[in-house]
Parts: C-alpha cells; sequence; structure tokens
C-alpha cells in the first residue's frame, strides 16, 4: 500500500493540540517515517515536526498539499475534517489515511444518526426521541421527566449537551438550541434523552471495521472546576486506567455494545475504521453508550497513547489495510495522569499571548504536551488557546502517576492559568477502596 518500499515516509497529521503532539511523539516511534508535517500544528510540534499553516476544516486544500506533497499516509484525528469529509477525498486521491470515512463519522457527527442505529441494532443507550420542529420539542419537555439531557444533533465543541433539572431549564435549553441558534446549525435538530447515573469510562479502539483493539480505559474529567463542577470542557484531565471498568464489565461492553457497533456499522455500508471512542456510562441496569467520537479524545489520547507500547503507525497503517487481526496492540501495566493548564476565563473568553514559564524543568519529570501554545520569532513559547498545555505522567501505580503529574504541573506558570487540582482523585477513592477492602 506504501510507496518507498515503506521507507523514508513522509507522513501528515492533520490537527493542532496536544492529541496531535502525543501522535506525533509516538510516530516518531516508527523508523521508516523519515518526516512529519502537521497542519496547522503548534509551539510544542513547531519544535519536532515541520508546522503547515492549513487549518484543520480546509479539506480541499489539505488534500491539495498531500498531493503536492507526496505524502504516504495522513493522520486525521480532529472531529470537523473528519465529518467533512477528508478521509473520502485523500481516498480518491489515492493517498492512504487513518480515519473514518464521512458516512462512519456520522457516529459523531449526527446524535440522531447515532441514537437510531443503537435503536434498530439493540445497543443499550439512554432512551430517546429526536426533534427538529421546536414547537414539538416544546410540548414534550414541558410533559417529560426531570432530569433529562438535550443534545444538539451535530458538533457542539463538546458543550452541545444540556443537563436539566427543571422542565423550566428544559424550555429554555430547547430555545436556546432551536431557536436562538446556541449552536448554530448544530442545534436545529435535538435529540431528548434520559438521564443516566453511574461511573463513565471512555474507552478508545483501534478498529478496522471488523476487528476491534480496545486501548486501555481511561476516565475524563469534563468541567472547569474541581468536584466536577463549572461549565463543560472539552477535557480538563485523563487518568487511565480507570478502576470502575473491571474485566467482567469490558466482556459485557465488548459483547453488547462494541462489537454490535461494528457490525451495525458494516451492515449500514459503512464500516468504520479508525479510533472509535466509546463513552459509556456504568448503571445499575448495565453499561450504556453516553456517545461516540470518530477519533482520538483530547486529552485521552495523550494518556492511553503513553501507555502504549506496540507501535503506533503500524497500528494506524492496520486500520487502514484491514489487517488488524494479525496486529499486536499491548499496552503498559502503569498508570498515568494527564492534567491541563488552561487560560483564565475557559470555556468562555479567555486571553492568549502569554509567555509559559518552567517548560524544561517540568519535563524532566513528565511529558508536556502542547495544546494552545505558539513559538513566537524570539523562540519563546506562548499561550494561544484556551487548553494550553497537557502535563502527562506515568508510573507504577495511579497515586505515583498523579503525584509525579502535579509535581511537573507546579513548575510552570504563565498569567492567567489555571488546572483543577482534583485529576484522579475519584478513581483514587475507587482503587484505595477497592484494596483496602479485599485486604
Ligand atoms: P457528551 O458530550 O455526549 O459526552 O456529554 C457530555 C457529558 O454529559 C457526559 O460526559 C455525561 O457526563 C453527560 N451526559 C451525557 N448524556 C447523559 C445522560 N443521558 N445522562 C446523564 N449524563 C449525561
Ligand atoms: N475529551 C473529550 C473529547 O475529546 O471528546
Amino acid at each position: 500500500m506504501l510507496k518507498n518500499g515503506g521507507l523514508n515516509l513522509k507522513v501528515l497529521v492533520v490537527g493542532g493540540g496536544g492529541r496531535e503532539h502525543a501522535i506525533i511523539q509516538k510516530l516518531k516511534e516508527n523508523p521508516a517515517i523519515d518526516t512529519i508535517y502537521c497542519a496547522p500544528g503548534n509551539g510544542g510540534i513547531a519544535l519536532t515536526a515541520t508546522c503547515v499553516p492549513i487549518g484543520a476544516k480546509e479539506i480541499e486544500k489539505l488534500a491539495d498539499f498531500a498531493q503536492e506533497h507526496r505524502m504516504d499516509y495522513v493522520v486525521v484525528t480532529p472531529d470537523d475534517p473528519l465529518c467533512l469529509g477528508l478521509v473520502d477525498l485523500l481516498a480518491a486521491r489515492g493517498i492512504p489515511t487513518f480515519g473514518p470515512c464521512k458516512a462512519a463519522a456520522r457516529l459523531e457527527g449526527s446524535k440522531i444518526f447515532a441514537k437510531d442505529l443503537m435503536r434498530r441494532y439493540g445497543i443499550p443507550t439512554a432512551d430517546y426521541l429526536a426533534f427538529d420542529d421546536y414547537q414539538t420539542a416544546l410540548r414534550y419537555v414541558r410533559n417529560a421527566a426531570c432530569p433529562m439531557v438535550i443534545k444538539a444533533d451535530g458538533l457542539a465543541l463538546g458543550k452541545g449537551v444540556l443537563i436539566c433539572h427543571t422542565r423550566r431549564e428544559a424550555e429554555e435549553a430547547v430555545t436556546a438550541l432551536m431557536q436562538e441558534g446556541k449552536f448554530g446549525s448544530s442545534g436545529s435538530r435535538i435529540v431528548v434523552e434520559a438521564f443516566l447515573q453511574g461511573p463513565e469510562v471512555s474507552v478508545l479502539c483501534f478498529t478496522d471495521g471488523t476487528t476491534l483493539r480496545p486501548m486501555v480505559s481511561c476516565m475524563d474529567h469534563k468541567t472547569a472546576l474541581n468536584g466536577d463542577k463549572g461549565l463543560n470542557t472539552g477535557g480538563m484531565g485523563v487518568i487511565a486506567p480507570n478502576p470502575f471498568y473491571a474485566q467482567d464489565i469490558a466482556k459485557v461492553c465488548l459483547d453488547t455494545i462494541f462489537l454490535p457497533t461494528l457490525h451495525a456499522m458494516r451492515a449500514e455500508g459503512c464500516p468504520f475504521q479508525g479510533c472509535l471512542y466509546f463513552g459509556l456510562m456504568l448503571t445499575d441496569s448495565g453499561p450504556k453508550v453516553i456517545e461516540y467520537n470518530c477519533r482520538f479524545g483530547d486529552p485521552e489520547a495523550q494518556t492511553v497513547l503513553s501507555l502504549l507500547k506496540s507501535d503506533l503507525f503500524t497500528l494506524m497503517q492496520a486500520t487502514t489495510n484491514g489487517t488488524l487481526n494479525q496486529t499486536e496492540c499491548r499496552f503498559s501495566d502503569e498508570a498515568c495522569c494527564c492534567v491541563v493548564f488552561a487560560s483564565g476565563g475557559y470555556p468562555e473568553r479567555y486571553e492568549t499571548g502569554k509567555p509559559i514559564m518552567g517548560i524544561p524543568a517540568a519535563e524532566k519529570l513528565a511529558n508536556i504536551f502542547h495544546a494552545g501554545t505558539r513559538l513566537t520569532e524570539n523562540g519563546i513559547i506562548e499561550s494561544s488557546g484556551g487548553r494550553v498545555l497537557n502535563v502527562t505522567a506515568t508510573a507504577d501505580t495511579l497515586r505515583s502517576a498523579v503525584k509525579r503529574a502535579y509535581n511537573a504541573a507546579s513548575l510552570i506558570t504563565f498569567e492567567g492559568m489555571y488546572m483543577r487540582t482534583d485529576i484522579g482523585e475519584k478513581a483514587l477513592l475507587k482503587t484505595e477502596w477497592k484494596t483496602d477492602h479485599e485486604r
């Protein structure tokens, strides 16, 4: 499949966050790769790969670049270019790519598509109704049981989910999404679903459409503030493995959720190839799907890839070539913790352009993946986004990994920065309670 006899390869990574920084670091372990390009990249990526000033949504320009510069392989990880069909565009030009085609990316790009698929194929998820008419939706929520969860159908930067505790809140949410266009056209259709309870687990899987290789499980911390308070963000920290994801639960998920989802996508004529992310809730009546993502999570990727022992490039190619059943996928037994530094004000308004101090010292203790950073002409790293850095540490135990990540984090400063100081706390309570209990 690859040109150049599989040597001196040129790879383009699309995106510019901590996830892409972590992916590039792993890809560099493969000696067949000669040059890595990243579009658009960031300040940290600029130190290890060639950044190309093309935005992740500019899919025609990206495809032109890949063709003109003869890329041997392209890795597409952000949701936007996947849902816009960049993989299809590259395939049409004969360039092998990591990521699902546009039709398969609907698992994330349309919540209604995902929910209808789960219903048709008996995959456990919250009960729901979908609406495309404002008045009908309003009438429904005025009589529905509370709490209820209202979701924009389309992509909304992880912010299109509103948990409503009263009918009044639900009416406001429906109005904000369908009438006031809070998330643009993403909210012109909505899903109203039942509120589920239980620990949340994220499981990312490599898949070639038929074979599935689950990665080590993890736990995101989605809200801005300690104690799961504050606004929803793209993710403020992750730990892996997730202690709530016991082996018997993993087996149930594989049999009732993961494999049935792959089967459903094949049966619909759009086999899923790439990284399929299952957002799960472990309810009293079994594991249920909260969401699918058609890509690596961010900062989940930074965490799980830190524990990956097998070669990432080989695994990615296997998802493209359909040879995953012959490909090894091993993870370390260690634990990993990733803490996100954000700009003050994120996920709402924040300032950028703040010089960041202490990264070299912190790098002695942990991996520092860059998210919203920029390398200035004077060689200074400054903030350029909401989520700025991902401090990622591995160790024998979760407690040591958390401690190491926070020790490294304590060395970094920039004006207005903030982080959550309780990443991993819930998981540690669970792990240490379990250990005491078993003694
Ligand atoms: P999503 O963007 O779909 O992952 O949703 C964001 C967060 O909203 C999830 O991580 C859950 O904490 C919460 N959530 C989504 N759907 C439900 C549900 N049906 N019941 C309870 N919480 C939910
Ligand atoms: N951290 C959540 C996501 O990437 O969707």
